[in-house]
């Protein structure tokens, strides 16, 4: 059974067999068929009302009926905060993430290329890129260190969760709780962007002044309804969990939610749908204006992560300078490109391709960007006309915490050493001779 239900932060009830949902319980004596019921929590009992997000899941077994788990030794480029050395306050950019050369599912396609917070205090972000080329096979993952953001960029996953089955393809996102169980098939080769949030769900933005419809729409969000397998095969689970991977062995599959109902839930949503705001007058605004999904911190206003997209729109601004400006900003931004060319790096880099799809750059706390040299002298030269920027998809995972680069990514082939460059050939601003 496939199928979605619309909406960010309902309360969704689906049952794959009519009567396996309890009707107003959550726990009854005995749930129908005999399935077992549970409490799925990824807020604390009390959080408020607001924020409290919980589900009640009914399957063939619980989910506690599992052997012990063991340290799986494998050579895992998986890297969790926090992370030991020096932070690299340079500004970094990588080339398009390779393919592998040989069979490689979903988590071992996964590199870590920068992280910050603490997994184990509930604060900070892994940013982590796969390239894989092989479904997962009788193989189902828990990521028990964050919820998972995942950002295709080429190929199309399909996400078996407990909850139910997620399409999706590159420009679409996934949204995966913290310790749902999921697995990853794939229609060919795949590669793509990860966040795992350490920290507080990610919500949609307070609008403020913009009202109450505007950027991502509550109803363009996709969450399955349930599906699930009555396989007594043997499953292999993988646990991430405090940095390290862990397995144990199922004889069964570990899709068997029968029915559920609840609002911690996976999703998807299409970027495409995104309702995109600027100026309409002179200079653009910040690009918070461009936020699809946040996770706050405990200071107002200072996300843990922001989810930032710059999707096609009309650039229209007068006597402006249209790119995003030259910054230095306290917080620190991760970036990826979908499919296109990012409006502020139109240059290329040290032959490597520069901001190219599938490539990735990082931008530290307090550290100056802004475009390249080229997209610079493009836009002061520009004629002002209204201009549709039609083939561009670029994200950002921002955060108020300094995104340290990993060790494996700073030595990545990928890695483009000169990306410095592209910021060197500015001609001096004249200034007007001093009369004498
Ligand atoms: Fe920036």
């Amino acid at each position: 059974m496939s199928g979605y239900m619309t909406g960010f932060g309902n309360h969704f009830a689906s049952e794959a067999i009519a009567g396996a949902l309890p009707i107003g319980r959550n726990s009854p004596q005995r749930p129908a068929f005999g399935l077992y019921a549970e409490q799925f929590s990824t807020t604390a009992f009390t959080a408020p009302r607001a924020e409290n997000r919980r589900s009640w899941l009914y399957r063939l077994r619980p989910a506690a009926s599992h052997p012990p788990f063991e340290r799986l030794d494998n050579a895992s480029r998986l890297m969790t905060a926090p992370l030991a050395g020096p932070v690299d306050p340079n500004r970094l950019r990588w080339s398009a993430l390779a393919m592998p050369d040989g069979p490689t599912d979903w988590l071992d396609g996964l590199v870590t290329y920068a992280a910050n917070g603490d997994a184990g205090t509930g604060a900070g972000i892994g940013v982590h890129l796969y390239a894989a080329n092989r479904s997962m096979e009788r193989r189902a993952l828990q990521f028990s260190d964050g919820e998972l953001l995942i950002v295709p960029q080429t190929g199309v996953l399909t996400l078996r969760t407990e909850m139910g089955l997620l399409a999706v393809p590159p420009g679409h996102i996934a949204l995966i709780p913290r310790g749902m169980r999921f697995s990853v098939s794939l229609d060919g080769p795949a590669r793509g962007y990860v966040c795992e949030n350490y920290g507080a769900p990610f919500r949609l933005p307070d609008l403020g002044p913009i009202g109450s419809n505007g950027l991502a729409n509550p109803r363009d969000f996709e969450t399955p309804v349930a599906s699930f397998e009555d396989d007594e095969g043997g499953f292999q689970l993988v646990q991430k969990f405090q940095g390290h991977l862990w397995q144990t062995t199922l004889d069964h599959s570990p899709f068997d939610v029968v029915a559920w109902h609840g609002n911690s839930v996976p999703l998807r949503y299409d970027l495409a749908r995104f309702n995109t705001i600027g100026t309409v007058s002179f200079d653009h605004p910040d690009p918070s204006i461009f936020t699809v999904l946040t996770s706050p911190s405990d200071t107002p206003g200072t996300a843990n992560c922001d989810f930032v997209i710059f999707p096609p729109r009309w650039m229209v601004a007068e006597d402006t300078f249209r790119p995003p400006w030259f910054h230095r900003n306290v917080m620190s931004e991760f970036m990826g490109l979908i499919h296109g060319v990012y409006d502020a790096k139109e240059g290329a880099g040290d032959g490597k391709g520069g901001f190219e799809p599938g490539g990735a750059s990082l931008h530290n706390q307090m550290n100056g960007h802004g475009p390249d040299a080229a997209s610079t002298r493009k836009a002061m030269e520009a004629d002002l006309a209204p201009v549709k920027l039609d083939d561009t998809l670029a994200f950002m995972f921002e955060s108020r915490w300094v995104i340290a680069p990993t060790s494996v990514a700073l030595e990545l082939d990928e890695r483009q050493t000169d990306y410095d460059e592209c910021w060197r050939d500015f001609p001096k601003a004249k200034l007007p001779r001093a009369k004498g």
